[in-house]
C-alpha cells in the first residue's frame, strides 16, 4: 500500500512567483498553471489536488494567505495591501524607533514572500530614516520589488540603502512640485513626482500615489510600514487588505500603530471581514476592506 504524498511550501512557491510573473507579463491566467496551482473560473486559484498527493498544513495557510493577491487579474485595477507588526498593546516600535524585530522570523518571511509577490512596496519616510531598510527578498527567492519611499518633505538622506544599494528599482515620491528639486539630489530616473500628493493644507492623500504607480504598470501594491503611512491609507480607503501580525509582546511608550479619526459610538465602528492565521508565537489578522476601498 502506498501512502500519501506530503508536498510543502517549497513545492507551491514556485507556482505563486509563476502566477505573480504571469500578471504582470499579462499573460492569460491559464498560462501560469502547472502543477501546484490551478486556476477555475469564479473561484480563482485553487491548490492542485490529485490522487495520493496531498499539501501539508503549512502550505495550505500559505496559499490561503496568499490567494487573495494571486487572484489578481493581469492589466487589473490597482490593489493595495498593508501591514503591521504590532504589540499586544499595539505599538509597533519602542519610543525611539526600534522595530527590530516586532515579530518572529514566520512574519518576516511572510512579509519577504509579500514583496516578491508585489509590483512595488512603500514605505513611509519616517520608517526609510529610522529603519533604512532593503525592501528586498532576502528571506525567500522571487524578484525584489520596485522600493517607494514616500519622502513629500524630501528629507530622507540620498545615502540611504534603497537609494544606492542597486539592488532594485527605488522611487522616491514627492508632490509634483517638487520632483525636479527631488531629481537634483537623486537622480530624475529615481523620482516619483505625484500631481496632487500634498494639498495646501500640508495634507498627503494616497488616491493619488496609487494613481501615478499605476500608471507606471505598478498595481500590485504593498504598504509595509510605518504606522502613519499605513494609518493614511486605511484613513482614506486606500487598502483592499490589511494584515495586522500581533506579537505575544508588550511595549512600553512605543510608537503607535494605526492611528485613526475617532469614532463616538461602537455603532460607527468598522468591523471588517477578518480570517486569523497562526504564524509561530503571532497570530495574524488579515482583514478584507474591499467593502471601504475607493
Ligand atoms: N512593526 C512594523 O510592522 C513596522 C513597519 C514599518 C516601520 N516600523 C517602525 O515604525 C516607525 C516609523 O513609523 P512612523 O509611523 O513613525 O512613520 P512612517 O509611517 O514610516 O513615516 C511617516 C512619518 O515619518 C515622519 N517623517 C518624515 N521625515 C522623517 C525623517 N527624516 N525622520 C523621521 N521621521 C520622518 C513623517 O512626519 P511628517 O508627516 O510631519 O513629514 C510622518 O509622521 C519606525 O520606528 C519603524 O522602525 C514598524
Amino acid at each position: 500500500m502506498t501512502g500519501t504524498r506530503v508536498h510543502g511550501i517549497d513545492a507551491l512557491w514556485p507556482d505563486c512567483l509563476a502566477v505573480a510573473h504571469a500578471r504582470r507579463s499579462g499573460d492569460a491566467r491559464q498560462a501560469a498553471h502547472d502543477a501546484a496551482l490551478v486556476y477555475a473560473e469564479g473561484q480563482g486559484w485553487q491548490l492542485a489536488s490529485r490522487a495520493g498527493q496531498g499539501w501539508d498544513d503549512e502550505a495550505c495557510q500559505v496559499f490561503e494567505l496568499l490567494k487573495p493577491l494571486l487572484d489578481r487579474p493581469p492589466g487589473g485595477d490597482s490593489w493595495v495591501l498593508g501591514q503591521l507588526g504590532q504589540s499586544l498593546n499595539g505599538c509597533i516600535a519602542t519610543h525611539g524607533g526600534d522595530a527590530n524585530f516586532v515579530n518572529g522570523p514566520e512574519v518576516l518571511t511572510h512579509l519577504h514572500r509579500l514583496r516578491a509577490l508585489s509590483d512595488a512596496v512603500i514605505v513611509g519616510a519616517g520608517t526609510a530614516a529610522l529603519d533604512n531598510p532593503q525592501l528586498t527578498t532576502r528571506r525567500v527567492p522571487g524578484p525584489n520589488p520596485v522600493r517607494v519611499l514616500l519622502d513629500p518633505g524630501l528629507g530622507l538622506a540620498t545615502t540611504l540603502k534603497a537609494l544606492s544599494d542597486g539592488q532594485a528599482p527605488t522611487l522616491l515620491a514627492c508632490d509634483a512640485t517638487r520632483a525636479a528639486q527631488a531629481a537634483r539630489r537623486v537622480g530624475a530616473d529615481q523620482v516619483l513626482g505625484v500631481e496632487g500628493l500634498v494639498d495646501a493644507q500640508g495634507a498627503i492623500a494616497m488616491a493619488p500615489l496609487v494613481a501615478a504607480l499605476h500608471a507606471r504598470g505598478l498595481s500590485v501594491l504593498f504598504v509595509e510600514g510605518g504606522g502613519v503611512t499605513v494609518s493614511r491609507f486605511l484613513s482614506q480607503s486606500c487598502l483592499d487588505r490589511l494584515h495586522l501580525s500581533v506579537a505575544p509582546v508588550v511595549i512600553g511608550g512605543g510608537r503607535p500603530g494605526l492611528q485613526l479619526p475617532l469614532h463616538a459610538s461602537m455603532r460607527d465602528c468598522p468591523r471588517p471581514p477578518a480570517r486569523i492565521f497562526s504564524l509561530g508565537q503571532d497570530m495574524l489578522w488579515d482583514l478584507d476592506l474591499s467593502a471601504a476601498r475607493r
